[in-house]
């Protein structure tokens, strides 16, 4: 894939779905300008989150992370656009919210870096792994976005 054919791995957390912010996560993206490719909400299991959050798996908090994230429901999405995973990131802020800039999603609706909300993959090849581990490949939808000439020139 290339250009603005590019996909990133969103999801929303427990925390960010149960104070009520799917909407407001959802609209981020939609207003953007980044096209809606999949989404689903689940309970996911500790072991595909185990298996989402593998690369941590020695760090100290990667118990309480993987908890953390079977707590509740989550909003598994996949975002398609120009440089999305990049793009996404900024969207979202830094890893710890206390770092995060105002405007920023983690900057506006959280505090602490064990509640922060939201998941983006960090580069492109991690996007295509999470891809293929939340989602089948007939679960991905393609569709031609009637705003896709007024997004990009
Ligand atoms: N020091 C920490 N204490 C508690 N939780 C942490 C800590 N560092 C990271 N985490 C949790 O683990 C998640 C994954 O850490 P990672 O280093 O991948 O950051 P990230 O890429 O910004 O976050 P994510 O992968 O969830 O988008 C963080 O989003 C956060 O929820
Ligand atoms: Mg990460």
């Amino acid at each position: 894939r290339s250009g603005s054919d590019d996909r990133t791995f969103i999801a929303i957390k427990p925390d960010g779905v149960q104070r009520g912010l799917m909407g407001e996560i959802l609209k981020r993206f939609e207003q953007k300008g980044f096209r809606l490719v999949a989404l689903k909400f689940l309970q996911a299991s500790e072991d595909l989150l185990k298996q989402h959050y593998i690369d941590l798996k020695d760090r100290p908090f990667y118990p309480g992370l993987v908890k953390y994230m079977s707590s509740g429901p989550v909003a598994a999405m996949v975002w398609e656009g120009l440089n999305v995973v990049k793009t996404g990131r900024v969207m979202l802020g830094e890893t710890n919210p206390a770092d995060s800039k105002p405007g920023t999603i983690r900057g506006d609706f959280c505090i602490e870096v064990g509640r922060n909300i939201i998941h983006g993959s960090d580069s492109v090849d991690s996007a295509n792994k999470e891809i293929s581990l939340w989602f089948k490949p007939e679960e991905l939808v393609s569709y031609k976005s009637c705003a896709q000439d007024w997004i990009y020139e």
